[in-house]
């Protein structure tokens, strides 16, 4: 296969980086097959027939149903708002796309049953738009961590911060509606730090968690107050199903914070420590050598942490958030061709929303709960 059409559907912060992805990345990863920025699409009309342009496709619509229909679209990027993932996701692979979706993968649970189980139901490529795990630093992670850099993972520290609703005097919005949200910040931000955790630790067993609205209304454009009912912090004590323990923090009103996905591997011989405001340094520490003489050491991304290379010759020039979803596109390419397997496909991805729908039950019922690899969600005992 030389090439393959490719569409994205929803053309804001996400939309554009997906499209910088599948205009970039056979110029970085000189590999096969090379998109073809088929269509482009947007209910916003303007923007959809602008940006089509700017953006390289041949093709715009305002209408997500012609793309999915589209016999020269094979492959899908859905970034447009959550509760429209499901619908485009599910009538896509029922017409022999690939998927390639922004998380979360809906807005209800029964969102990312319904995708995973259409995705069970195609031998179609689905990939969700985890983007942080592209990481060279992560991967890199990830290796020491099986290598036994660290020994034996004895424990996980998990936070993911931002401030983007740190200002009680944001207006209201859809965000803050259970109803149309779904979860607050679990559907945000805690989704990606529990990607991150899979991937250097493993799945999530049990959690016992808490959740909190700090700011429970918020001021109506068009005057008077609204309330919120969605979370603003979530945080939650874990056992991943390894036995190791763990725990993750959360929030989207933390002053200050702009990406922080910052996380500590414990191991019994070593730590690595990595945030994603620093996204291109990883500290080690060993507990070896002359006690006198340990430290963490700062490891600075280079060609040696591969896909890093593609990008750039020379060490320590920094790869940025862009550059990661160029990776994933790669990513997805290598899925298509067989060569690999996606990091988080539809199955894994419903792993993800099962456990931050736990984190939602085990805060309101205030107690442990075992994450449920089955539809229903089990209390323990
Ligand atoms: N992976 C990440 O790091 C990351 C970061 C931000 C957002 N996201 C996710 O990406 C998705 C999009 O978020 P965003 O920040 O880009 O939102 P956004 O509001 O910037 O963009 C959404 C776009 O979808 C369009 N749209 C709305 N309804 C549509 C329809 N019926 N048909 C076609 N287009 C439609 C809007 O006009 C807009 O252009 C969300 O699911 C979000 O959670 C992921």
């Amino acid at each position: 296969m030389d090439s393959i059409g490719v569409a994205v559907i929803g053309t804001g912060f996400m939309g554009k980086c997906h499209a910088q992805a599948w205009n970039a990345v056979t110029a970085v990863f000189g590999t096969r097959p090379k998109p073809w920025l088929e269509l482009l699409c947007d209910v916003d009309r303007d923007r959809a027939a602008c940006l089509a342009l700017d953006w390289n496709f041949a093709r715009w619509t305002d209408d997500w149903h012609a793309v999915v229909s589209d016999p020269r679209v094979d492959a899908v990027s859905i970034t447009t708002p959550n509760n429209l993932h499901r619908d485009i996701a599910v009538a896509a692979l029922a017409a022999g796309k690939h998927v390639w979706c922004e998380k979360p993968m809906g807005v209800r649970l029964a969102d990312a049953e319904a995708m995973a189980q259409a995705a069970r139901d195609t031998e179609r490529v689905t990939l969700l738009g985890y983007g942080y795990l592209q990481n060279p630093a992560l991967q890199h992670a990830a290796r020491l961590i099986r290598s036994g850099a660290i020994g034996r993972v004895i424990d996980f520290r998990g936070q993911v911060d931002e401030d983007y609703l740190a200002d009680p005097q944001l207006p209201w919005s859809w965000r803050m509606r259970a109803e149309e949200a779904g979860l607050g910040t679990l559907g945000d931000i805690t989704v990606h730090l529990i990607s991150v955790a899979r991937l250097l630790v493993g799945p999530i067993a049990r959690l016992a968690a808490v959740t909190e609205t700090v700011h429970r209304t918020r001021p109506l454009l068009a005057g008077g107050v609204a309330a919120v009912d969605t979370d603003d912090l979530a945080h939650a004590v874990l056992r991943f199903a390894d036995g190791t323990s763990g725990m993750i923090g959360s929030s989207r009103v933390a002053h200050g914070r702009k990406s922080m996905i910052r996380i500590e591997v414990h191991g019994d011989k070593g730590m690595i420590v990595f945030d994603q405001e620093r996204l291109n340094e990883l500290q080690l520490y060993r507990a070896e050598g002359p006690k006198a003489e340990r430290g963490f050491s700062t490891i600075l991304t280079s060609p040696d942490h591969p896909p890093y290379g593609q990008f750039c010759p020379a060490p320590g020039h920094q790869l940025g958030f862009n550059d990661l979803k160029v990776i994933e596109a790669a990513h997805l390419l290598a899925c298509i061709r067989g060569e690999e397997t996606p990091c988080v496909d539809f199955a894994g991805g419903l792993d993800i929303e099962r456990t931050v729908h736990t984190m939602a039950q085990s805060a309101r019922e205030e107690r442990w709960f075992t994450v449920p690899r089955d539809t229903t969600l089990a209390p323990v005992a």
